[in-house]
C-alpha cells in the first residue's frame, strides 16, 4: 500500500486546514426516505458499473492514509444496504495509517450486521434518530422505529461506545421532544447531538421551513438541565455540553447558525468515486477515471494532493440556500 510519496506533510488546503478526514459513502442508496434528504420516489440512483469496488475503495483509502487522513468514516445512502459492507470495513480497517474508522447509520439494519461491524474493526456508530413515536418516525422517515431500537440495542450488546445519536432539530415536526431524546439518552448511555437541517438537494431546502436554530433548542434545555460547557472540544463539528450529575453529553452542531468551516477537516468520496472538497459546494474531482485508467499509487496520491487544491473556503447556505442540487443521501452528510 501507498506510503506517502514526498515531502508534504499530511495534507493542506489552501486555507491553511490540514485534512484528516474522509467520509465515505458507499452507496447512494437507502432503505429509509427521510423527507430532508431523499424524495420520495427516486429513482436516479448511481448505476453499479459506477460504484468504486472494494478494491478501488481500498486503494483510494490507502493513498489517503499515506497523506495522513487517518478518520474514515462509512456512511451513505444507508451504507448497511451495500452488501458485504463487513468485509469492507475489515479490509479498511487492516491498512497502515487508519486509526479510526466509524459508521454512520440509520440502524434499521444494525441488529443483523452490529456483531460482524465491531469484529470487522468499526470503533465508532453514530446513529440517526429523529423521533422516538412511530408514528411521527413513519411520518419523517417513511419507515418503522422498531428495528432501528432494536440496532440500537444490538450495537450495545456488541460493544459500541459511545453511541451517538443524531437528530435532527425540525421546527414543527420534532421540537417537542427534545427532552424525551435526552431522557431517552440518559437512560441508554447514549450522546446526543442535534443538528440544524441544510439546504441540500430539493428535499433539503424544502426542509429549510423547519429550520430551527440551536441555539434556541440549547435555551430551552438549560431551562431543565444544568448544561456544563466545553466537554470534549476538538475532532469535529460539534460543541458539546454535560448535564450536570450525569454521564450525558450533548452536541450541538449548527452548520447554519455559526458555521465551522475555519476548521473543517474533511473531505467526501462518492460511491461514484467522485471527491467532494465541500459539504456545500459542488467543487469535485472524479477519481474513478483515473482509477480505471490504471494510474499508480502515487499518482493517485498527487491526484488527491490537486483536488485538495480545490477546497473552497466556506459553504454558503445562507447566501445561496439553492446551490447544491445533489442530495445528502449521495455525499453522506
Ligand atoms: C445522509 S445520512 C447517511 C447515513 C445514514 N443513512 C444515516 O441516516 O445516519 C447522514 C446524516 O445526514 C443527515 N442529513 C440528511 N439530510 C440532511 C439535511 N438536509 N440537513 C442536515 N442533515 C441532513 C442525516 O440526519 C444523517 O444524520
Ligand atoms: S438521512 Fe440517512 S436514513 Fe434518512 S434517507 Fe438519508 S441516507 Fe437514508
Amino acid at each position: 500500500m501507498p506510503q506517502q510519496h514526498n515531502s508534504t506533510p499530511g495534507l493542506v488546503d489552501p486555507y491553511g486546514r490540514r485534512v484528516e478526514y474522509l467520509r465515505l459513502s458507499v452507496t447512494d442508496k437507502c432503505n429509509l426516505r427521510c423527507f430532508y434528504c431523499l424524495p420520495e420516489g427516486f429513482r436516479d440512483f448511481e448505476v453499479p458499473d459506477n460504484w468504486l469496488r472494494f478494491d478501488e475503495i481500498e486503494r483510494v483509502v490507502a493513498a489517503f492514509a499515506g497523506l495522513g487522513v487517518n478518520r474514515i468514516r462509512l456512511t451513505g445512502g444507508e451504507p448497511l444496504v451495500r452488501r458485504d459492507l463487513p468485509q469492507l470495513a475489515s479490509r479498511l480497517a487492516a491498512l497502515p495509517g487508519v486509526e479510526d474508522l466509524s459508521l454512520s447509520t440509520n440502524a434499521t439494519l444494525l441488529q443483523r450486521h452490529a456483531g460482524e461491524l465491531r469484529e470487522a474493526g468499526i470503533s465508532r456508530i453514530n446513529v440517526s434518530l429523529d423521533s422516538l413515536r412511530p408514528e411521527r418516525f413513519k411520518q419523517i422517515t417513511g419507515g418503522s422505529l422498531a428495528p432501528v431500537l432494536e440496532g440500537l440495542q444490538a450495537a450495545k450488546s456488541a460493544g459500541f461506545a459511545p453511541i451517538k445519536i443524531n437528530m435532527l432539530a425540525l421546527r414543527g415536526i420534532n421540537d417537542d421532544e427534545f427532552e424525551d431524546m435526552v431522557a431517552f439518552c440518559l437512560e441508554h448511555d447514549f450522546t446526543l447531538r442535534f443538528i440544524e437541517t441544510m439546504p441540500v438537494g430539493s428535499t433539503g431546502r424544502d426542509a429549510g421551513d423547519h429550520f430551527l436554530d440551536l441555539q434556541t433548542v440549547r435555551q430551552r434545555l438549560e431551562r431543565r438541565f444544568e448544561l456544563l460547557p466545553g466537554v470534549m472540544p476538538g475532532g469535529g463539528p460539534a460543541r458539546y455540553v454535560q448535564v450536570s450529575g450525569t454521564g450525558l453529553r450533548i452536541g450541538f452542531i449548527t452548520p447554519i447558525s455559526q458555521h465551522f468551516c475555519a476548521t473543517c477537516n474533511r473531505v467526501r468520496l462518492a460511491v461514484d468515486g467522485t471527491l467532494y472538497l465541500c459539504l456545500g459546494q459542488e467543487h469535485n474531482y472524479p477519481l474513478r477515471p483515473l482509477l480505471r485508467q490504471g494510474i499508480s499509487d502515487s499518482g493517485l496520491q498527487d491526484a488527491i494532493i490537486e483536488a485538495l487544491a480545490l477546497k473552497p473556503e466556506r459553504h454558503e447556505f445562507r447566501d445561496k440556500p439553492g446551490q447544491v442540487v445533489r442530495f445528502m443521501s449521495q455525499t453522506g452528510g
